[in-house]
């Protein structure tokens, strides 16, 4: 009878069962069809980019998760950004490692996008956290030149506790171009999710499930031009979540939908939304 039972489950819920070992963050909106849309860098076809706007707008659209970057100021303090530099987001120039908080906190992020953003701040990741918890599930892409081969006190330990104080550790995943980021994740909180972003020069022959074997990966992020039919095989042939960046064009949405994607990064989730939809 156990015998009975247990090969009813498996034939029943093959999905939840074999992809029990990755873990995905919580989505606080409710997600009937199991398909993640996911704001890049906010809903930023209409706000600047990494900005408290660009996420809020995400929040109204209902998008389920949003992709934000972050780096280090010079004073250590997790802040979001994509560039290295603040050359194309502000009027000013330089690397961002190289503003105190308090100097960026000067700068402006929403004028080189429109002038009707003028004036919006630069944001840190605490002040961003504060308005996700139960809203929206936040995707973290740690950029490469904020990481160093020390874990303890580098930027992943920064970000964890920070998401610790928000409150919302089941409500984010992180990855990175970096995979020494993996490890440090590894390291320093085991159960959190993380995804792999591929980086040609780090993988070798690597296959995605190889690679997310390796690093213990929860998801294999990757752009729509590098996804394959074989990687597509490969990925949901072990039940690995993949999410495809970066979908702004209909038709393509619906493509990569079809072929299995958890979830696409979009600068329109609201277009996304409407895409996974009508499907
Ligand atoms: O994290 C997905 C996507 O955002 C990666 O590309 O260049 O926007 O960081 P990029």
């Amino acid at each position: 009878m156990k015998l009975f039972c247990l090969l009813t489950i498996l034939l029943v819920q093959p999905y939840s069962l074999m992809s029990q070992e990755y873990k995905l963050p919580n989505l606080p909106t409710h997600n009937s069809d199991d398909f993640v849309v996911i704001a890049h860098r906010g809903a930023s076809a209409y706000a600047p980019e990494n900005t408290h706007s660009a996420f809020r707008l995400a929040i109204e659209m209902k998008a389920e998760m949003i992709e934000l970057d972050i780096s280090l100021s010079k004073d250590g303090v997790p802040v979001v950004v994509h560039d290295e530099t603040v050359d194309r987001t502000t009027r000013a120039t330089g690397n961002v490692g190289d503003f105190e908080l308090e100097e960026l906190k000067e700068l402006e992020t929403g004028a080189w996008f429109d002038e009707k953003f003028s004036g919006e701040p630069f944001p840190t990741l605490a002040e961003v956290l504060s308005y996700t918890k139960d809203k929206i599930a936040v995707n973290i892409e740690i950029k490469s030149e904020a990481v160093t081969d020390n874990a303890k006190g580098g930027i992943v330990d920064k970000a964890l506790r920070i998401v610790k104080e928000a409150g919302v550790e089941d409500q984010i995943i992180f990855s990175s171009f970096d995979y020494r980021v993996m490890e440090h994740l590894e390291k320093l909180a085991p159960g959190m999710p993380k995804a792999i972003l591929y980086d040609k020069s780090q993988s070798g022959n690597l296959s995605p499930s190889q690679l997310v074997k390796k690093y213990k990966g929860d998801a294999f992020n990757c752009s729509h031009r590098q996804l394959s039919n074989a990687w597509v095989e490969d990925l949901t042939s072990k039940n690995i979540p993949f999410f495809i960046y970066t979908v702004n064009d209909e038709a393509l949405m619906e493509k990569i939908i079809k072929k299995g994607a958890s979830g696409i990064f979009s600068d329109k989730p609201d277009i996304l939304k409407r895409v996974v939809e009508n499907l």
